[in-house]
């Protein structure tokens, strides 16, 4: 039941590709951190949610991981999402899990950027990536096709600029718009139950505003939001459209997927979800 005015809201971006291509690597060159070089075996076992300030505008962003494992959480991330961005290795080029992000960008209906990384590299052959990717009817526009391929390196930055530029010309045409104020409604991310701070849920927010002290209905889950937190671990009071933030509060751990709406009051917040 969101109400008012429509205005535009920033993309919401997912990283997808097989293991070990550079999507981490890429959000850190992007957001100047090092989440990558700390993760158990280097591999990304969940999804990472971030928003970023850049020249072009405020992106938010989704990190999958690229292990075969890791199906269930790279079809949510493409449906989530605005636009998919394609991280292939340039020295690797085609590969399972990228064949598996392509086929979840078009079943969730989500246009591609494929940003072919690790051009740094010696062995790096962007053509033979292109013309792999056209055997799966990924054209890039070079070819006459739809899809922006940006060369680049997460390693040097060389290219990463080129890529935001894709990324805000791509959001243009998509033109997103959300309410940007009223009651808040959006989608779990992620969620697990912390030993000090109880049931945390990283929620998108896709309408209105989420605010502190908010009544929140959470899939089967309900509370009043006691504490949010953005990527950083900075407490916020609130979060808009397309923004990622944590929230505590919750009476159980909802499931990653679940839809969330906030209400008046704790008693409707119970009511709607027990039916
Ligand atoms: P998963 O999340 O496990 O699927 O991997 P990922 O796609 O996030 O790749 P990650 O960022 O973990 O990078 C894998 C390895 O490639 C690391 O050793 C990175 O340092 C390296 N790497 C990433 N991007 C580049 C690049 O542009 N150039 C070079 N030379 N190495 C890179
Ligand atoms: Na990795
Ligand atoms: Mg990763």
């Amino acid at each position: 039941d969101v109400q008012g005015e429509q205005s535009q809201r920033p993309p919401v971006v997912t990283i997808m590709g097989h293991v070990d291509h550079g999507k981490t690597s890429l959000l850190d060159y992007i957001r100047r951190t090092r989440i990558a070089t700390g993760e158990a075996g280097g591999i990304t076992q969940h999804i990472g949610a971030y928003h970023v300030e850049t020249p072009k505008g405020v992106i938010s962003f989704l990190d999958t991981p690229g292990h075969a494992a890791f199906t269930s959480m790279r079809a949510r991330g493409a449906k989530i999402t605005d636009i998919v961005v394609l991280v292939v290795a340039a020295d690797d080029g085609v590969m399972p899990q990228t064949v598996e992000a392509i086929q979840h960008a078009r079943s969730a209906k989500v246009p591609l950027i494929v940003a072919i990384n690790k051009i740094d590299k010696s062995e790096a052959d962007p053509s033979r990536v292109k013309n792999e990717l056209l055997t799966h009817e990924v054209v890039s526009e070079e070819f006459g096709g739809d899809t922006q391929m940006v060369e680049l390196s997460a390693k040097t930055g060389l290219g990463v600029d080129d890529l935001l530029d894709a990324i805000s010309l791509q959001a243009e045409v998509l033109e997103l718009k959300a309410v940007a104020e009223g009651r808040a409604s959006g989608t779990v991310i992620e969620s697990s139950l912390d030993k000090g701070r109880g049931p945390v849920a990283t929620v998108l927010v896709q309408q209105g505003q989420l605010n502190k002290g908010d009544f929140l209905v959470c899939g089967v889950e309900y509370g009043r939001v006691r504490a949010l937190f953005d990527e950083t671990g900075s407490q916020v009071q609130s979060a808009g459209p397309s923004i990622p933030v944590q929230v505590l509060g919750l009476s159980g751990v909802p499931d990653a997927g679940d839809d969330f709406v906030v209400v008046d009051d704790e008693r409707l917040a119970k009511e709607v979800a027990q039916q």
